[in-house]
């Protein structure tokens, strides 16, 4: 199982990544594609609807809204029951989790660890998990995964976003998270003679420039799924390029 994790400041195009390359390496299923962002805007792009995120079946659990033969199970097995129900999204191509809102002090018990938990237990059955991150680093405090494949860095092409990956490599230090590969990726605003700059100021390969690409714009603007690229998207047509180079 190879797992892969897209990070990077807000607005770089961290979940169009992970949509375009869930839609690349679809013949590679079992895919397991997960949403860590509260946002849940990686659900829009895939067009999964009709399922609850995990926080919502842990807060079902805590608050007794579960329906009674349910609630005679020992707590591990409601938290895998109801999870295997109601918030396993099942697409044609990839199964689909959201973890839903972030967890407060007190909300739940341990509420990291046990996601931390369910994940490891779902991903033994995928070839492939991909995870969409948050803005920001704080999400990795977290903790929810510490082991990793691939890492990729979004940048665009503020001085802001150069900055923040040295912060970003000393808290994956800090925090023990271990990942095989770590690789720049730069958006599609990123200006092409500036490319020789990323790895000048922080040490990492630029795996790939994305381009723009009009087509994965209106689909935002109208929150359509990826499956509606055509053929002819210069965003597919690049990320394949990097599915083939990494032999994903
Ligand atoms: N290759 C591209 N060409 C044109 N527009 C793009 C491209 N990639 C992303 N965008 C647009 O940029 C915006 C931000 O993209 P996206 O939501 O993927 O970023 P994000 O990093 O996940 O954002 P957030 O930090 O809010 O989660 C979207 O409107 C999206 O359509
Ligand atoms: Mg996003």
């Amino acid at each position: 199982m190879k797992k892969i994790i897209s990070v990077g400041r807000g607005g770089t195009g961290k979940t169009s990544f992970i949509a375009g390359l869930s839609f690349v390496l679809r013949d590679k299923s079992p895919l397991l594609i997960i949403d860590a962002d509260p946002d849940e805007s990686l659900s829009h792009f895939l067009g999964a609807e009709n399922f609850k995120t995990i926080s919502e079946v842990l807060f079902d659990i805590k608050e007794k809204k579960v329906r009674e033969e349910v609630e005679k199970l020992t707590l591990p097995e409601k938290i895998n029951y109801l999870i295997q129900q109601e918030a396993i999204y099942e697409g044609d191509f990839f199964d689909f989790i959201s973890l839903g809102v972030k967890w407060s002090e007190g909300c739940y018990c341990q509420p990291n660890n046990i996601l931390k938990g369910i994940i490891k237990r779902l991903e033994k059955n995928y070839n492939l998990v991909l995870i969409d991150s948050p803005a920001g680093l704080e999400h990795i405090n977290r903790r929810i995964t510490t082991d990793l494949d691939y890492l990729f860095i979004l940048v665009d092409p503020s001085q802001k976003s150069l900055e923040s990956i040295g912060r970003f490599k000393k808290l994956l230090q800090e925090l023990k998270i271990k990942f095989k590969e770590i690789f720049i990726v730069a958006n599609f605003r990123y200006p092409e003679d500036k490319l020789y700059l990323i790895e000048k100021e922080t040490g990492l390969a630029c795996i790939i420039k994305l381009p723009y690409d009009k087509e994965v714009e209106e689909l935002a603007l109208k929150g359509e799924p990826f499956y509606k690229l055509s053929k002819n998207s210069l965003f597919l047509k690049k990320i394949k390029e990097l599915v083939e180079n990494l032999k994903l």
